[in-house]
């Protein structure tokens, strides 16, 4: 097991704030959470005409539970109630909507399109039932849907069918792809293009605010922001690397008037890493490493990576990004890192790793501040634009500390909570409530959620949700995890 600090074992804020200054982290954290309506974190924010209702933020997450059609199960519904019954006033994206079929990143991934349209409406309904009947009144609810295409990850099927911009030293041998597999055409990516602005005319008149046109995560939206290589349109210069979103933006500018557009951003990305084959061991793999990348320089595969040390952020191409939606009026900005499948420990901080993962190569607090430092510097920049920041789970029981003070310094606008919220998600309510959190309830980053859908099992927080821990799927899960540990 790895040396790096239990939170759970800490005592109180105060050794919280020890463990930052020796690990010489930059997190903001006060030593008192204001109760009620002096917490910085129940003011209310306006935005593009909507106003806010309070500073928290629901992550989108997928569960692997639509049914093959892409219509919401009574899993899905069962989420999205909880996303509502949380408190947060501001529900980004709810999960990752395809827009066609061919674009799933699962068999089970939701759609959007005229024959899910109902559905999807009735689960919207369902998140605005649950926050009416938990918190009293849905003013200041906000609600936008996030709209995808899974791109070089999509997986329509049973099998992945990569669906891929440019050829990627790495990612290719890792997805097996032979030689001469092709490379989306322009005309394939113009007609993607239409598939966003039809799902996003049909998510205005079901009524979501926002929609998310998602741009993070290695999927195909971040895949242009790093098609260096690419020729033609949608490659090469910073301009035709942009195109896409340019161009689904106006085309929902025109097709649905008033209907606000938001982005979510891999605001830095990193090379893949892996496990280290020394350090690995039948069952365990070992602690992550890079890629070896030293023939691969400058590098340039990815989105706000220095080109010359790919192990580091460089936020200058994220900041014309940043600029060019301002120019392009919008506000909403939801930034993230990295992806979960090639460099999980930078995108979502975990102690312990997802079945395929790699052993943390640094202290998961590391990764809280990487990504609050990119949002910090970003917010300093663009203080017009509005942000949501991500990677908070790993906080635990500091979370309203850190959370508070983020907000109240100005670090960022929003605090977004992702796997807590499958975990408990009445965390937001609670810490405005005044209520003292229930630690039991509280996600450790055991990182099943990830687990059980890499081996083909609905998403969910399998330790600590009765509901998940209860059914048949546990014992699924647990068998998968006991037959890898045995065949290694
Ligand atoms: C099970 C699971 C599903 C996720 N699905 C999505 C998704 O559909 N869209 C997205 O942008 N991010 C997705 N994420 C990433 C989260 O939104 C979030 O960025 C990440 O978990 C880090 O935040 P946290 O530390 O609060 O968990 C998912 C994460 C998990 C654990
Ligand atoms: S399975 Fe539960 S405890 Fe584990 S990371 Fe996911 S939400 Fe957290």
């Amino acid at each position: 097991m790895n040396e790096y600090v239990k939170l759970a074992a800490l005592r109180d804020v105060d050794e919280f704030i020890e463990v930052l200054q020796r690990l010489n982290l930059h997190i903001p954290c006060d030593r008192q959470v204001l109760p009620g309506n002096a917490s910085p974190l129940a003011r209310s924010a306006i935005v593009d005409g909507l106003t806010i209702g309070n500073r928290f933020a629901v992550q989108p997450m997928e569960g692997w539970d639509g049914a093959l059609d892409g219509r919401p199960s009574e899993m899905t519904f069962r989420r999205w109630r909880r996303f509502g019954s949380s408190g947060a006033k501001l529900i980004w994206g709810g999960e990752a909507v395809a827009v066609q079929y061919d674009g799933r990143a699962n068999p089970n991934q939701l759609v959007l399109n005229e024959e899910t349209y109902d559905d999807l409406a009735r689960l919207r309904d369902a998140l605005v039932e649950e926050h009416r009947k938990s918190t009293g009144s849905t003013d200041g609810l906000v609600i936008g849907l996030q709209l995808t295409h899974s791109g070089r990850y999509s997986r329509p099927e049973d099998k992945p069918e990569p669906r891929i911009l440019y050829r990627h030293p790495i990612l290719d041998k890792r997805l097996n792809l032979p030689e001469h597999y092709p490379v989306l055409t322009d005309g394939e990516v113009r007609q993607i293009i239409d598939s966003f602005i039809r799902a996003a005319k049909l998510a205005w008149r079901i009524g979501f605010h926002f929609v998310d046109i998602k741009h993070c995560h290695g999927y195909l939206g971040h895949e242009f922001l790093s098609a260096y290589t690419r020729s033609g349109d949608y490659g090469g210069r910073f301009e035709n690397r942009t195109r896409f979103l340019r161009e689904v933006v106006q085309g929902i500018r025109t097709e649905a008037a008033g209907l606000s557009i938001g982005v979510r951003l891999s605001a830095f990305d990193m090379i893949p890493f892996r496990p280290d084959p020394v350090t690995s061991r039948p069952g365990k793999p070992g602690v992550g490493v890079p890629e070896p990348y030293e023939h691969l320089l400058p590098y340039r595969w990815g989105f706000g990576v220095n080109p010359h040390n790919p192990t580091e952020p460089d936020l200058s191409e994220p900041a014309s990004f940043l600029a060019l939606l301002r120019a392009l009026n919008i506000q909403l900005v939801n930034l993230s890192a990295g992806s979960p499948y090639y460099n999980p420990h930078i995108q979502r901080p975990a102690l312990y790793p997802p079945s395929d993962g790699y052993q943390p190569p640094e202290d998961p607090l590391v990764g809280v501040a990487r990504q609050m430092w990119a949002v910090r510097t970003l917010k300093e920049r663009f203080p017009d634009l509005t942000f949501v920041g991500t990677a908070y789970t790993y906080l635990q029981e500091y979370i309203p500390y850190v959370a508070q003070a983020a907000v109240r310094e100005g670090w960022t606008d929003f605090v977004g909570l992702g796997r807590m919220m499958l975990a408990y998600p009445e965390l937001p309510r609670d810490v405005l409530e005044g209520s003292p959190l229930q630690t039991k309830r509280l996600c450790r980053t055991f990182s099943d959620c990830t687990t059980a859908p890499r081996n083909g099992l609905p998403s969910g927080c399998y330790p600590l949700d009765e509901f998940y821990k209860r059914s048949p799927m546990a014992e699924q899960l647990k068998q998968l995890k006991h037959g890898r540990t045995k065949a290694g």
